[in-house]
């Protein structure tokens, strides 16, 4: 076998960090569940491992497996993914910096810019990122990074990941991508020009909706360094358990999303002939107006799939509450089919401010279920 990095995306996801298990040659990582490790004296570190929040040999295994299906050098694994995003913001932004965020970024982290980090004195602004010329227009001498989604939560919104690091790079501030909706497998924003990617990997990476988890991953050694700092000294660590859940779930990613956006597709089409339905926001749609640019940064158009009622937010409602296989929840990217409302669930904390979504406006989490089931449930919902 040559470099495993040359090989394909399946192959890395099953094999990357996962060499068999030197001691017995378990062909699976082991959940190395203990806190502590045995030195060799004073100093003197057997494997490398010391304390199971520096490092820990299950957590290792999934962060080289992170890395390497990002196509990065490092890769870190949290407690969840807002955990992931506060380290980065701690690790490189100090009081009196500023940010750029997607005019539609995910609730929780418009939440961890206004409620937690501005009363630290970081200060950000939200900007459509689809119109380059307003992301120019918005940095200031003190940004210091432009934080991305694409396609953004629950919007599904497209950002030119390419001309966004270059709108970075001339700016001296980082690209940080939260690549939780397309996946590494559709989509590798550190080969576009990202200095960082983050993950919810509760959502596709874990893809059975039984863990919460986040990621980073860097290219640069030198930040990798600076993140591993904050890992150990902030400590929202991923633990053993979960790294090993994650894990599991990756290795089937790809397969995974093959079907994701295969089922997704067949979900658009009902949509799109519905009289019940305005609008379908799918970036697969020819008259998108991010398709062009998803097509030249997206292998296929993922899972995540939104639209809106023509008779507003009572019909939306209760599309949520008839369907029965679409099952009513937050979170996405799991196996099974979700349904939610953002506007009263995933999104209700940015009411009221700059982000506020419509009311009229269903997410789907389109599932890996037969896709007859799934049409025949959202059509008796439609009605
Ligand atoms: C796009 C996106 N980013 C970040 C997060 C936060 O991740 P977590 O819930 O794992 O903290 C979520 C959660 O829904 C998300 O959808």
């Amino acid at each position: 076998m040559g470099d495993l990095q040359d090989q394909g995306f399946a192959t890395r996801a099953i094999h990357a960090g996962q060499e068999p298990d030197p001691t017995t040659g378990a062909v699976v990582p082991p959940i190395y569940a203990v806190s502590t490790f045995k030195q060799d004296g004073i100093g003197g570190l057997r494997g490398g491992y010391e304390y199971s929040r520096s490092a820990n040999p299950t957590r290792t295994a999934w962060e080289e497996c992170l890395a390497s299906m990002e196509g990065g050098v490092r890769g870190f694994a949290f407690a969840s993914g807002l955990a992931a995003e506060d380290t980065l913001l701690r690790t490189v932004c100090s009081p009196g910096d500023h940010v750029i965020i997607p005019g539609d970024a995910y609730g929780g982290t418009y939440r961890l810019f206004a409620r937690v980090h501005q009363r630290w004195g970081l200060d950000f602004t939200p900007v459509p990122l689809h119109d380059l010329d307003a992301v120019r227009a918005a940095i200031r001498p003190a940004t210091r990074m432009i934080w991305c989604e694409t396609p953004t939560n629950p919007l599904l919104g497209i950002a030119d990941l390419a001309a966004l690091a270059q709108i970075a790079r001339d700016a001296g501030a980082l690209l940080g991508v939260d690549n939780t909706f397309a996946s590494p497998y559709l989509q590798q924003p550190l080969s576009l020009g990202a200095d960082v990617v983050m993950h919810s990997t509760t959502k596709y990476l874990g893809g059975h909706s039984d863990v919460v988890g986040g990621a980073l991953v860097v290219t640069d050694g030198a930040l990798g360094e600076q993140i591993g700092f904050h890992q150990n000294a902030m400590g929202a660590v991923a633990g053993p358990f979960d790294s090993w859940l994650t894990l599991r779930g990756a290795k089937t990613l790809a397969v995974r999303m093959d079907r994701h956006c295969a089922n997704a597709e067949a979900v658009v089409d009902l949509l799109t002939g519905h009289q019940g339905v305005a609008s379908v926001l799918y970036p697969g749609l020819p008259d998108h107006p991010g398709h062009a640019v998803a097509a030249k940064q997206m292998r296929a158009f993922g899972g995540m799939v939104s639209f809106r009622m023509r008779d507003g937010e009572a019909a939306a409602v209760a599309v949520c509450e008839r369907t029965q296989l679409f099952t009513l929840g937050e979170s996405l990217g799991g196996v099974e089919s979700l349904i939610e409302h953002p506007a009263r669930m995933t999104h209700a904390s940015v009411a009221g401010s700059a982000l506020e979504v419509p009311s009229d406006l269903v997410r789907l989490s389109v599932g890996i279920e037969d896709v007859a089931d799934l049409l025949a449930d959202l059509r008796d919902a439609l009605g």
